[in-house]
């Protein structure tokens, strides 16, 4: 068989920078200025760090998404080469500027505002179907934060399996908190569905993740639930799997442990591994993620994660 393969996976998703304000002396207060002792700013956007984490795990991945002309969009696009993330399909907007979310962190807490910029304007229209049909999975996260796709889910996720690839879905949080798409026309065409457990309860306007999982199994296909230190679940028609999480006794912080989760699920997913093999591998690229700060920091490349691995978790692959 010809080899056609552009990516193993495709990501369609957001793209932000993060500035992060430490050391803030209290909260701000209109007409007054207070100062931080620290920032940092960094690549932000759940499918950005699961693109890069995914890209570090060895498969080879792609990214569409759309950001402004100004240097936040440098770098972001500098920050995913250097995790080998092709770049060349990311639109720059005209009109607006990239994405940002401003951090203010008080201790374990933080408060954010998110300026989401140019990924509103990526629509269905900037997905060339020719591109699909040259790559052999789809990941789609953070459905809430890109206006200009959000109705569109169902038709693109149709696409993409009518061209014949696999397909994943995050649907991260909603900030108007409203839970509008419709998951029965979507699911279908998702071979996995990876919400958590705030987000499949919201979603499904229920109280347990049993009772969401039951109204959803009839048109879904493989629904993986992240449950933080509860760990994290798996449901097919035929199965049910229950994953607990790999035990870190000194955790760093969990920023983006669910993005590399799912980087982990869908490497060994898009490798055809059995499903308990996929969400065991989830489950350690989650915990991977919480011995470093940050959500890439610990997936620089391949052998340190190999590193983190066997000598925080004591498992080797
Ligand atoms: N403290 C922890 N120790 C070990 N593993 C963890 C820890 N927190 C999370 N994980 C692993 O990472 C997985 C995903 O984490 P979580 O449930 O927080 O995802 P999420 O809510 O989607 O996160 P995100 O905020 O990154 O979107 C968990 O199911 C678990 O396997
Ligand atoms: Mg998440």
């Amino acid at each position: 068989m010809e080899n056609k393969t552009l990516f193993d996976v495709l990501v369609v998703g957001e793209l932000n920078v993060d500035l992060i304000l430490d050391g803030i002396e209290k909260f701000p207060e209109i007409g007054k200025e207070i100062l931080a002792k620290n920032m940092i700013i960094t690549l932000g956007s759940s499918s950005a760090i699961f693109a890069s984490n995914l890209s570090a795990l060895g498969t080879h991945v792609g990214f569409i998404g759309k950001v402004g002309t100004d240097n936040f969009a440098d770098k972001i696009i500098t920050s995913l080469n250097k995790k080998r993330v092709n770049t060349e399909y990311i639109l720059r907007s005209s009109s607006t500027n990239t994405g940002a979310t401003i951090a203010l962190n008080y201790g374990e807490d933080r408060a954010m505002i998110t300026f989401t910029g140019a990924m509103d304007e990526l629509t269905i229209d900037d997905i060339n179907p020719e591109l699909l049909k040259k790559v052999k999975h789809l990941h789609l996260s953070s459905t809430f934060l890109q206006k200009g796709l959000k109705k569109d889910l169902p038709k693109l996720f149709k696409m993409a399996k009518q061209a014949g690839l696999t397909t994943s879905l995050d649907p991260q949080w909603d900030p108007s908190e409203k839970w509008d798409i419709p998951l029965n026309d979507i699911l279908p065409y998702v071979d996995v569905f990876l919400p958590n457990r705030k987000e499949i309860t919201n979603l499904t306007r229920t109280v347990d993740i049993d009772k969401a999982v039951k109204k959803i199994l009839d048109y879904s296909n493989i629904v993986v639930v992240k449950d933080g230190s509860n760990g994290a679940y798996l449901w097919t028609s035929e199965t049910h799997i229950i994953q607990p999480i790999f035990k870190n006794s000194n955790i760093t912080d969990c920023i983006g442990a669910g993005d590399s989760f799912n980087a982990g699920f869908i490497d060994r997913f898009t490798r055809k591994k059995p499903l308990a093999e996929c969400l065991e591998f989830a489950a350690l690229m989650g915990a991977v993620n919480t011995t470093k700060p940050g959500g890439t920091t610990a997936f620089s490349n391949l052998e340190e994660i190999r590193n983190i691995a066997s000598t925080r978790f004591n498992f080797s692959f």
